[in-house]
């Protein structure tokens, strides 16, 4: 069994995972004895801390099996979709690299951290991240995205490579790859990654990681796991010296079609209904555009008649347009936090401990959980 190290209340109750009012809950204490403990006027009971302490066992015991058969490394983890699926198929995470701190809020509620988490990776070094046998980075997609790089083009920005900032994080992870050399890694981007620069981005990465690696890449629609068309590209490399006769296969689709109208709430609050004002506004835009024969204006779904989604986006906590519910004799409504969850393959447990806001930019940016499940099941075969 892992330990659990803590010197506060505070401390414990961040890696249990609670925010105060759940202490509560979980305690039987009021709210204000609670707020007490944390700001260290009062010292809660024995028992309270043994409370505490058993549920982070047991959530560490639940998300981080001892008896797992391989460990990896979480890149730009965001708030642990590549996790999630590594987990499942039977891993152990032993570092982590985020630096956005409301990403890192809604992965510390979700998994045990029993190991050092980095925060700006060109500032990480390889010699503090422990040797691991896959490496996982899902880096971001704004430099190569077809809507960041329009976005960028008319701000007069550089984008892709040039983006000095964000555009070189390719090279961070060959950085890591290089001095650690894992087995295996896993990387995930968007589908424009392919195109960006006519060919000549998704060439420099391949060249590179080809070195030493036998890489893989597929295209993969979510849509045959979650109810939401959503393309990104995985690439999966192999260390050549070790697998050198390696023959590695994408997971076949599955054969059933899922359905938006099973992840749907039954209740849902008010406030995700469009206003007057919005739901007008987004008609008005996509008849303006429909006119000059472009965009697609807002994407509606009715769950009776429709399966699947447009891909959610980090955008989506603007207006909710590229992803609106019908609902009969009301305007429509967006998705709730917790549908989004749902939408991306996060289970039922999923915490969400941060504003709408940020929650719908954390999904947006997720990776579908199911189909880096089914990557990760094909990767283990060989590790
Ligand atoms: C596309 S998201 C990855 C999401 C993740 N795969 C998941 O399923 O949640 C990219 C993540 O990289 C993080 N990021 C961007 N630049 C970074 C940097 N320089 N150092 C560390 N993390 C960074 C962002 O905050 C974001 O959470």
């Amino acid at each position: 069994m892992q330990q659990v190290e803590y010197k506060t209340f505070t401390q414990l109750r961040k890696l249990a995972g609670l925010k105060l009012h759940e202490v509560s809950e979980l305690t039987g204490y009021s709210p204000r004895t609670v707020y007490r403990w944390e700001e260290g006027v009062a010292v809660p009971k024995k028992i309270v801390i043994d409370k505490m302490f058993d549920f982070c066992i047991e959530k560490i015991d639940k998300f981080s099996p001892e008896n797992h058969t391989f460990t990896f490394i979480d890149l730009f983890a965001g708030i642990g979709g590549m996790r999630t699926g590594f987990e499942r198929a039977g891993g152990k995470c032993i570092y982590t690299c985020e630096w956005n701190k409301y990403s890192l809020e809604t992965y510390r509620a979700n998994f045990s951290c029993d190991h050092p988490i980095g925060n700006d990776i060109n500032y990480v070094l390889s010699k503090d991240i422990p040797n691991h046998d896959i490496l996982l980075a899902g880096f971001p997609c704004q430099p190569f995205s077809i809507a960041g790089v329009s976005k960028k083009k008319s701000l007069g920005k550089k984008h892709g490579f040039e983006d000095e900032s964000q555009g070189n994080l390719f090279f961070e992870i060959k950085r890591i790859l290089d001095a650690k050399k894992p087995n295996a890694f896993l990387l995930e981007n968007v589908k424009n990654l392919k195109n960006h620069d006519k060919g000549n981005t998704y060439k420099v990465i391949m060249k590179n990681l080809e070195k030493d690696y036998y890489v893989f890449s597929e295209i993969i629609d979510a849509q045959h796991y979650v109810p939401q068309h959503r393309e990104r590209i995985f690439l999966v490399g192999f260390r050549k010296d070790r697998y050198p006769n390696i023959d590695f296969k994408f997971p076949k689709k599955p054969d059933h079609q899922p359905k938006i109208a099973n992840i749907l709430l039954n209740q849902v609050d008010k406030k995700y209904t469009l206003s007057d004002k919005l739901w007008d506004y987004l008609q008005n835009y996509a008849a303006k555009h429909k006119k000059k024969g472009n965009g697609f204006g807002f994407g509606l779904v009715d769950p009776k008649k429709q399966n699947i989604t447009r891909t959610l986006s980090a955008r989506y906590y603007k207006d909710g347009s590229e992803i609106l519910i019908k609902q009969y004799g009301k305007n429509p409504r967006r998705l709730t936090p917790k549908e989004c969850a749902s939408l991306m393959g996060f289970d039922d447990k999923f915490k969400i401990v941060v504003s709408d806001t940020q929650a719908y930019k954390q999904f947006g940016n997720a990776v579908a959980v199911p189909v880096v499940e089914a990557v990760a099941r094909e990767i283990t075969k060989y590790i």
